[in-house]
């Protein structure tokens, strides 16, 4: 224990003990006055605010300090620590229950408030610097893909392979501080759909377009069905999380192997499939995968990212009425990730896309 923590923990026990003299006092002035039978229940009063600010130690002290006071103070024989009278020793056993399960919760409670504040003060610094970050990181991109696109650099093969890695892990950092900050407002703001009525192609077509340059040396094969429905959504918010699964797909599966996007009728709602032909999920990495920041341990060295995509994918898709289940044979045998949303009564013809 750190020397300024025993100083707090001695300070507690001082000032538990201060407050059984203050409550002490209290009830001597009280007793001048009125009769009371039951003084003991007056101590739980320290017994509990020492639980909730100070902790067990203090909470134990005020406990015992209470005990020797009443029976010091007030049971007959006075001034004298023996107490003769059974039902007063009654009294004391109950306070000594009623202290124990007061102290208990009020340490329970203490716990949780500063869980709590350590929860909000993480949260504030993760957005305030993803914030600080955004910004200067969104000029490193843009410049870097100027410079890319300059003669200069493109005459000379180690710079541009220079600023190709620039790019590449600047877009890479861009793309975890979008998330912290998604992140960070879906927990403070919440989701609010701007819900319309949208083509569940337009929907698929959108979202691969947010990946296309990521995915440009990959194989990817589109399977949607033709007459589907339309469905009430947010398309932004369906787009941002099925970008999410591309990405993962993408980043999941070795580069010769295709990914499969496709689109159905399922059991009465769309369900949009994204397959990989990757290193596919465990059981245990397939119940816990949409945890906020979980990552597989088998990725932590070799594959980067914050293990936020899928928790920030299914608060979307959530909001948005749907749901996200992730399935894989096991591990070297792909994941398909299924996102299916509701299918409500189509909108009459004269009726536009938007609500
Ligand atoms: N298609 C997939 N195949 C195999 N494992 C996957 C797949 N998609 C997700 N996972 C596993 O689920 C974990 C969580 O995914 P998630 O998208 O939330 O985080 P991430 O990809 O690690 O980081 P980021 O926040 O950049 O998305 C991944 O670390 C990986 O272990
Ligand atoms: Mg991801």
């Amino acid at each position: 224990m750190s020397r300024s923590a025993v100083m707090r923990e001695a300070a507690g026990i001082a000032l538990s003990i201060l407050m059984v003299v203050g409550v002490s006092c209290l009830i001597y002035l009280a007793l001048l006055f009125f009769r009371m039978e039951h003084v003991m229940l007056l101590y739980l009063v320290p017994v509990l605010v020492a639980a909730l600010r100070w902790g067990t130690l203090p909470a134990v002290t005020a406990a015992i300090a209470g005990i020797a006071a009443a029976a010091f103070l007030f049971y007959p024989p006075i001034y004298d620590l023996r107490v003769s009278n059974p039902d007063q020793i009654v009294d004391l056993v109950l306070f000594v229950i009623v202290a124990v399960v007061t102290g208990q919760l009020g340490v329970i409670a203490r716990k949780a408030k500063m869980r709590a504040e350590s929860e909000n003060l993480r949260e504030a610094l993760i957005g305030s610097v993803s914030h600080e970050l955004s910004s200067p990181l969104a000029s490193i991109v843009g410049s870097a893909s100027v410079l890319a696109q300059s003669p200069a650099i493109r005459q000379d093969n180690q710079l541009s392979g220079l600023v190709a890695v620039i790019r590449k892990e600047s877009e890479r950092l861009n793309g975890d501080i979008q998330n912290l900050l998604d992140a960070t407002k879906i927990t403070h703001e919440g989701i609010r759909p701007k819900w319309q009525w949208v083509d569940p192609e337009d929907i698929v077509n959108g979202a691969f377009a947010r990946k296309r340059e990521r995915a440009v040396e990959r194989h990817v094969v589109f399977a949607v069905a033709d007459d589907l429905p339309l469905v009430y959504t947010d398309p932004t918010l369906v787009e941002s999380a099925l970008g999410q699964l591309i990405e993962n797909a993408l980043k999941y599966s070795p580069p010769h192997t295709p990914i499969t996007i496709s689109a159905e009728q399922d059991d009465g709602r769309i369900a949009i499939r994204i397959r990989d032909e990757g290193v596919g999920l465990t059981r245990d990495e397939t119940d816990r995968i949409f945890v906020r920041f979980y990552r597989s341990p088998r990725h932590a060295g070799n594959v980067t990212g914050s293990g936020l995509g899928l928790w920030i994918t299914r608060s979307l898709i959530a909001a948005c009425g749907g749901t996200v289940e992730a399935s894989s044979a096991g591990p070297q045998q792909g994941t398909t990730m299924t996102l299916k949303l509701p299918i409500k009564s189509q909108p009459g013809r004269d009726e536009g896309e938007d609500d």
